[in-house]
């Protein structure tokens, strides 16, 4: 399947064009396409007629997908996909998410193994809005000087889905929240494929640096937060039906932006977790 790639901006971002999911993609254009996306941290596929077994299919050749503890709002018949979505069917919501306000956040770094990977497939798009942003946060850590890199470096922070969802999301029932302790993360977090360092804090999981106090924890933390967020490092996507964007949860962080909430967005996203060998990057 021969391929061709757009850069989505300078600095990182990549369109892939002629890569049907439906179809077999051979071993080699897979290899290619899975490096232009390590590489470019986020990959856009345009014009699919989406099936969820061949969505299903083509994520699982990045690794193991995961079964979202939100087990509420995964797809009845597969539950590899997440619903992320404010319809709501017989008075019941059935996504995440709906039509909140949603801040920046990587995807499963409360856990204590992250997923290295996600893929959102564009079902129904709404009247207005509903774009992603993407911030790539290699780029964010590769323009920092030296001073500021080492004081990150080798610092912790803790990532946690209850405070996602104090904020953000409906709360957990006990089960889920016995399922999603806080865990302690690096701070600038080492590629396990690329081998790039990546600022690793968002302001929806990370309440705080580990092992300091509050206060000195707000400063750094408010100072990284403006900085991860400028300009140079993002990129924001206006869906196409057919759409979908394969992101890096190492390297990048996103969020989704206001939509009308008078009419209907439903996406579907797998969770990829990392190969075996390329588990371990903490
Ligand atoms: C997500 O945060 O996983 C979904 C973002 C979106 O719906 O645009």
């Amino acid at each position: 399947m021969p391929i061709s790639t757009r850069p989505l901006t300078d600095s990182f971002g990549v369109e892939i064009q002629g890569v049907d999911l439906n179809a077999d993609i051979d071993e080699d254009t897979f290899a290619e396409i899975e490096r232009h996306w390590y590489e470019n941290g986020i990959a856009l596929f345009r014009g699919q007629a989406f099936t969820e077994p061949a969505i299903i299919n083509f994520c699982r050749r990045f690794g193991e997908l995961e079964i979202h503890v939100r087990e509420e709002y995964l797809d009845p018949h597969y539950p590899e996909l997440l619903r992320v979505s404010n319809v709501v069917e017989a008075g019941r919501e059935v996504g995440i998410l709906q039509d909140k306000e949603l801040g920046w956040h990587h995807d499963q770094s409360y856990m204590k193994e992250p997923a290295i990977g996600s893929m959102l497939c564009a079902f129904t798009l709404p009247n207005w809005g509903g774009d992603t942003s993407f911030a790539n946060l290699a780029v964010a850590y590769e323009a920092l000087d030296d001073q500021a890199k080492a004081r990150l470096d080798g610092r912790r922070v803790i990532h946690s889905y209850s405070y996602f969802n104090g904020i953000w999301s409906v709360p957990t029932n006990d089960t889920q929240t016995n399922r999603t302790p806080d865990v302690s993360q690096p701070m600038v977090r080492t590629h396990p494929i690329t081998g790039r360092k990546a600022i690793y804090v968002d302001p929806a999981m990370v309440p705080m640096i580990d092992g300091d106090d509050e206060e000195e924890s707000r400063e750094l933390l408010d100072e990284l937060f403006e900085w991860i967020i400028k300009p140079e490092f993002v990129y924001r996507h206006q869906w196409q039906p057919g759409d979908a964007i394969l992101w890096d949860n190492a390297s990048t962080m996103h969020r989704r932006e206001s939509f009308d909430p008078h009419s209907e967005r439903l996406m579907k996203r797998t969770t990829i977790r990392p190969k075996p060998a390329l588990a371990v990057p903490f």
